[in-house]
Order: structure tokens, then C-alpha cells, then sequence
């Protein structure tokens, strides 16, 4: 038996204690003695396979198998390192240890956890027993097995931009001549948009809440704080006598104060670090206002504080409201989309409720501008996006008939109203495990509604940010393809990555996004490029907050493929307004996302612009700031940097090896 009786089959590790049924600790010293191996060949080279028996179902389809691992094994011979990675094959994520110079493949659990554990206590047990489980031999060589998995160094694993490139054929973002000469030519582009953008004087409104955005980006304390109480607020619209915002106001300025006191205790850094003396005195001073003041008159300032911060962003909570905005971008040759805020609701009236917002908007598009009128890109100036999740209330990944008699109705009715008036009615992303059946829903309203076989004034998102986007722009191709209509497809990075990251690490999964900002950077490139080179049916819509994409695009387009549709260009409302009245003075197709809403249903869209703009990598401060003479790196460079360095992030399913228990990982049903 695995453990003796007198052991009590328990066994007491640092943080916790496990217990097993005796038959069980048989079963696991059978698997323990059974490593087991196989050859595979790929591309001519023969590789030795070294696995589990226990795994053999997941690996004995050779074709499959092979697949999963053949870019990680080109990869591996290209850099003549080993390395180890998280891969899954049929649901299962597990880690996979290539060793290029031996021809080897190591197949092992994940983070090694089980392996790790089972040597532990293999350990403390007497030989004798050990021998009852297994041989000498195989304990040795099982032993091996792990230590050399563990051994592997953690930073040698090749970057998941080259692994995505390589995997997609895309261009090389390092040894690309196009892209390398294009970077080049881009140059006096760049020139020419700082030129403008040093022009712009912006608000005294912009500067205070840019000031109050820095402070949020530079100290995590204020931004944790802060997108915490935003995030109650709205759902507090029934505390008339504002008794609950004062308590909330004030507990979320209590914890501030004490986190800031456990951060100056523990010596934080970076933007951890506690806050300088004036802004605590200030917080405390805020404290002590909060708490004299009485609770009505308090509610009402706050409430009315958060709503003048939220016009930043958002531009009214009717288009009445959003005319100013309007004026001022239709006055700088700039168009709109307006986005009708609203996302994942929560039931059936407030999805019919949000489609009536949008059929109202697209029947009154007409009193802003003229009916089918085109910008120089020839795209539709009566504009509207829409997040498809707010289509429904039940919306399930998994069931995709389910999801689509509840969302299609409603879908339909929109593009053809649409339709009927001439606006373009464009397909927000959102989150990942939407994306790919928000796009087969949108798919088959097209294909199968026969009124909407011709309707060309659409079109989709595409997230850089996602590892497999290719893929998607693929998809979309296709389908462009098959309608026979050239499609505009709006590039983004994406809005999203915190709660992505977090979620896929919390359950063991890969993140679906890269996780180093230049390689999103690196890949949105690529994209630009793909989108162009199938300038026959998509149309590039490029939204960026980073004037050297647009200078980029530009310069691809007009040396490499004229023959592909204008690109139009498009920043968010509000967010660089310097950069979009730029783009528009450089003479180009330029359009701003303009929200609209409620602060209640805009609160999510708030929170992702406010995490945007205190991101870590603060790439809109670096903006906003380089204005004046710009020596940015590129990110390729920053990329090589990182890597020589040791600096890249990068999944903590190979990084962080444990013998502690790793709970499942669900399966991904989207
Ligand atoms: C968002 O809702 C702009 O669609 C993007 O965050």
C-alpha cells in the first residue's frame, strides 16, 4: 500500500493535509510505475515521447497530438533551448517539456503538482514500501523525469508571439522586410501627427480629470478604491435618504487610509507604494469632511461628482445630451458610431428595452446627418455599435440553438430597421467565451434572412489582443467572401484583459490574450497587414490610441497595397482627443465612439476606461506625454529587450511548479 496504516493514510504538508482511501494509493503506485513511451515523427525527425500510461488516451491520436505540439517542436529546434509550456489536449491542460538537443517530449500534469506530491511522499515512506509500489529502476527513472521538468528554466520558453506567428504563418515582426520598411516609412507620418496633436489645447474639464486619471494610474490604492465604490454606486439609486452612500463613501475612504498604512508597514513598490504625505493628509481630510456632512446633501454631491467624471467618457445619457460632442466632431470633419450602452443584461424586458434604444437611434439618425450619406472611406456617417450580449438575457455559450432563437428576433429586427433607414449598425466584442458565437449568430442572420442578403452596412470587431484572432479574421473573411460584400472590420486591441487574465489563471487555463502589451502591439500589425492583403472583401477600420499604428497602417496601405479600400480611422470618445483631431487634420477618414447612456448602465464601460487609462503599462500616459518630441522604442525592440532581460510575463501554469493540490480545470465549452 501507498501509505501504512500507522501513517493513517494522512500526511501533513506546510499548508494542508491530504487523506486517501487505501485502494485508491494503490491505484496511484500502479500509475507511478508505468512511465510510459512512444516515437513520433515529425516533419522527418523522430521524437521520444516520455508520458503517464495514465495519459494515453489523450495522446493516442497521433494526428492530434502532433498537431498540438508540432509548433512548440519547430520552436525548440529554432532556439536550440527546452522549455516547458501548458498545452491541452482534449480539454486536458497539461505540461508539456521539450528538449530539442535529445529529441525528447516530457508529457507531465499540470503545474507538475501531482508528480511533485507524489515524490514528496514517496520520500517519507520506508523503502520497503516503496519497493512494494514500484522498482528502483522506475523510481529512479520517474524521478528523473520530474527533476528534469523541474530544472527547465522558466524564462526559456519562446515568446507567444512567435509561437502565434508561426502557428498562423503570419509576418515575422522581427525579420519581416515589409513590416520593418514599413516602420520606416511610417516615420515622417509620425512627424506630421505629433505635429498636429501639439496643436490640440485641450479642456480645462480634460486637464483636471487627466490629472485625476494619473493619479489613479500611479497609485493602485486610489484606483482600487475608487473602482470600487464606482461600482456599487449605481445599484445604491434607491438609497433616497443617501444613509448607505455615506457609509459606503466613507468605509471605502477608511480602508484607503489603512491599506496606505499596511503598504507604508510592508514597504511597497512600484504603484503599490503607499501615497506621499499631501494625498494622505488630503484622503484623511476627505475622511473627516465625509463624515460631518449630512447624508442627503452628501449623496447628491457625490452623485453628482461621479456623473460630471462620467461625461468624460460618456457623452450624454440621450442623443439629445451627446449634440455637443457631436457638433464638435462633425465641426473637425470627424463622424461618429454611437454606441448604445448596454451589456450582458439580466432579463428579457431589458433586452427588449436596449433593442428599442437602438431602433430609436437608427430612426432618428437622419436628424444629424443626411440619410445614406458616405465619409471618404465610403463608409455609412449614420453609424451605430451594438453589443450583441445585451440581446438576450440567457446568453449560454454552450447552447448555441438556445441563444440564437433568443437573440436572432431581435438581431433581425435591428439590421433590417437598420437597412430599411441606411445606417451601418457595426458588432461590438466583448468578452472571449462570446466571441465565437456572437460572430455564428451574426453569421446566420446574414446568410439566412432573406431581406438581409444584400445589406452591406455592416460590420464586426476583431480583438489584436487575443491570441487566436487570426483565426477569427479568418472566419470573417469567409463570410464577407461568401455574401459577396467587402466587410469593414474594426481592429482593436481589446478592452478587456484584466478580467480575461485573472479568470483564465483562476481556473488553470491559458490566458486568451498575450499577456506582454507589445506583443498585442506586435500582433495588431500582423492584423493590419492580413486585413489589407484581403483588401477584396474587408476594409480596414483601425481603432488605436497610439498615433504609430495609424501612421503605420497608412504607410503599408499606400506602399504595399493600394488596391485595398481607405482605411478609416477611430479613437474613443474623449480618451486622446488630441490624437483623433490629428488624424482627421492629416486628412484621413476619422471616426470617434461616442457612448451614450445611463451612468448605471454605463458603469461597466466606465470602469473599463478607467482601467484603461491607469493601466500598469500606462501606454495613454506615455501618449499624451511623448506628445512633444517622440522616441518611443518599437515594440519589437521593447520585445527583444524583455526577453534578454528576463523580464517577458508569462502564464503561471509553467512558471509556478507545485506539489500543493491544483483544483480541475473546467472545461472550456465555448
Ligand atoms: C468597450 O465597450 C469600446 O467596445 C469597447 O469597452
Amino acid at each position: 500500500m501507498f501509505f501504512s496504516d500507522e501513517e493513517s493514510s494522512k500526511i501533513d504538508s506546510p499548508n494542508t493535509s491530504y487523506t486517501f482511501e487505501s485502494s485508491k494509493d494503490w491505484e496511484r503506485g500502479k500509475v507511478l510505475s508505468s512511465l510510459s513511451r512512444k516515437e513520433i515523427s515529425v516533419d522527418e525527425a523522430k521524437w521520444e515521447v516520455f508520458f503517464y500510461s495514465d495519459f494515453v488516451d489523450l495522446i493516442d491520436d497521433n494526428e492530434v497530438f502532433c498537431a498540438e505540439v508540432l509548433t512548440f517542436l519547430t520552436l525548440a529546434k529554432k532556439q536550440n533551448k527546452s522549455f516547458r509550456v501548458q498545452v491541452t489536449l482534449k480539454s486536458v491542460p497539461l505540461l508539456l517539456a521539450i528538449f530539442p538537443r535529445e529529441n525528447r517530449i516530457y508529457l507531465a500534469g499540470q503545474k507538475l503538482s501531482y508528480e511533485l506530491f507524489a515524490i514528496k511522499n514517496l520520500e517519507k515512506i520506508e523503502i520497503s514500501q516503496r519497493r512494494e509500489l514500484m522498482s528502483d529502476e522506475s523510481y529512479e527513472e520517474f524521478k528523473k523525469f520530474v527533476q528534469e521538468i523541474a530544472a527547465l528554466n522558466p524564462m526559456d520558453f519562446p515568446s507567444v508571439i512567435e509561437e502565434v506567428t508561426l502557428r498562423y504563418q503570419l509576418a515575422d515582426p522581427f525579420e519581416d522586410e515589409q513590416m520593418i520598411k514599413t516602420q520606416e516609412l511610417s516615420a515622417p507620418l509620425i512627424e506630421d501627427i505629433l505635429k498636429y496633436t501639439n496643436e490640440y489645447r485641450s479642456s480645462l474639464f480634460e486637464k483636471v480629470s487627466d490629472f485625476a486619471l494619473g493619479l489613479t494610474a500611479q497609485f493602485a490604492l486610489i484606483r482600487i478604491h475608487l473602482l470600487k465604490f464606482l461600482a456599487i454606486l449605481p445599484s445604491l439609486d434607491h438609497d433616497k435618504s443617501g444613509d448607505v452612500v455615506k457609509r459606503m463613501l466613507q468605509e471605502a475612504l477608511r480602508r484607503l487610509l489603512e491599506d496606505h498604512t499596511k503598504a507604508k508597514e510592508l514597504g511597497k513598490k512600484g504603484d503599490e507604494r503607499p501615497l506621499p504625505r499631501k494625498y494622505e493628509w488630503a484622503f484623511a481630510f476627505a475622511l473627516m469632511f465625509v463624515k460631518m456632512i449630512p447624508p442627503r446633501p452628501l449623496a447628491f454631491l457625490v452623485r453628482s461628482s461621479v456623473r460630471t467624471m462620467a461625461k468624460r467618457f460618456i457623452a450624454g445619457e440621450t442623443i439629445e445630451e451627446a449634440k455637443d460632442a457631436f457638433s464638435s466632431l462633425y465641426s473637425t470633419k470627424r463622424d461618429v458610431t454611437v454606441d448604445q450602452l448596454g451589456e450582458l443584461v439580466v432579463s428579457e424586458k431589458e433586452a427588449d428595452q436596449y433593442k428599442m434604444e437602438v431602433l430609436k437611434l437608427i430612426r432618428g439618425f437622419h436628424l444629424h446627418v443626411p440619410r445614406g450619406e458616405k465619409n471618404s472611406a465610403g463608409i455609412h456617417r449614420a453609424h451605430i455599435s451594438i453589443k450583441v450580449s445585451a440581446l438576450c438575457s440567457d446568453f449560454r455559450p454552450q447552447a448555441f440553438d438556445y441563444t440564437y432563437q433568443l437573440v436572432a428576433p431581435r438581431l433581425i429586427e435591428i439590421l433590417t430597421v437598420a437597412k430599411e433607414h441606411d445606417v451601418f449598425i457595426n458588432i461590438d466584442a466583448e468578452h472571449y467565451d462570446y466571441r465565437d458565437i456572437v460572430f455564428e449568430v451574426y453569421q446566420k442572420v446574414l446568410l439566412e434572412t432573406a431581406e438581409l442578403k444584400d445589406y452591406a452596412a455592416t460590420g464586426i470587431v476583431v480583438q489584436a489582443y487575443l491570441r487566436d484572432a487570426t483565426q477569427h479574421l479568418r472566419d470573417i473573411f469567409s463570410l464577407a467572401k461568401s455574401r459577396g460584400i467587402c466587410m469593414p472590420i474594426r481592429l482593436v486591441k481589446g478592452a478587456y484583459w484584466d478580467a480575461e487574465t485573472i479568470d483564465a489563471d483562476a481556473h488553470g487555463h491559458l490566458a486568451p490574450e498575450f499577456l506582454n502589451k507589445e506583443e498585442t502591439d506586435l500582433h495588431f500589425r500582423q492584423l493590419v497587414i492580413e486585413t489589407l492583403k484581403h483588401g477584396d472583401f474587408l476594409q480596414l477600420c483601425l481603432a488605436s490610441h497610439n498615433f504609430s499604428d495609424h501612421a503605420f497602417a497608412q504607410a503599408l496601405r499606400s506602399h504595399f497595397y493600394p488596391q485595398a479600400p481607405a482605411i478609416e480611422h477611430q479613437c474613443l470618445h474623449m480618451t486622446y482627443e488630441a490624437l483623433s483631431v490629428a488624424l482627421s487634420k492629416m486628412g484621413w477618414p476619422v471616426r470617434n465612439y461616442v457612448p451614450i447612456g445611463s451612468l448605471l448602465v454605463g458603469m461597466a464601460y466606465l470602469v473599463r476606461r478607467i482601467m484603461e487609462n491607469s493601466s500598469q503599462v500606462g501606454v495613454l500616459t506615455i501618449m499624451r506625454s511623448h506628445k512633444k518630441r517622440v522616441h518611443l522604442s518599437t515594440p519589437d525592440q521593447i520585445h527583444m529587450q524583455k526577453k534578454a532581460s528576463g523580464q517577458r510575463a508569462q502564464d503561471q501554469s509553467s512558471t509556478v511548479l507545485s506539489d500543493q493540490f491544483v483544483n480541475l480545470t473546467p472545461v472550456r465549452t465555448y
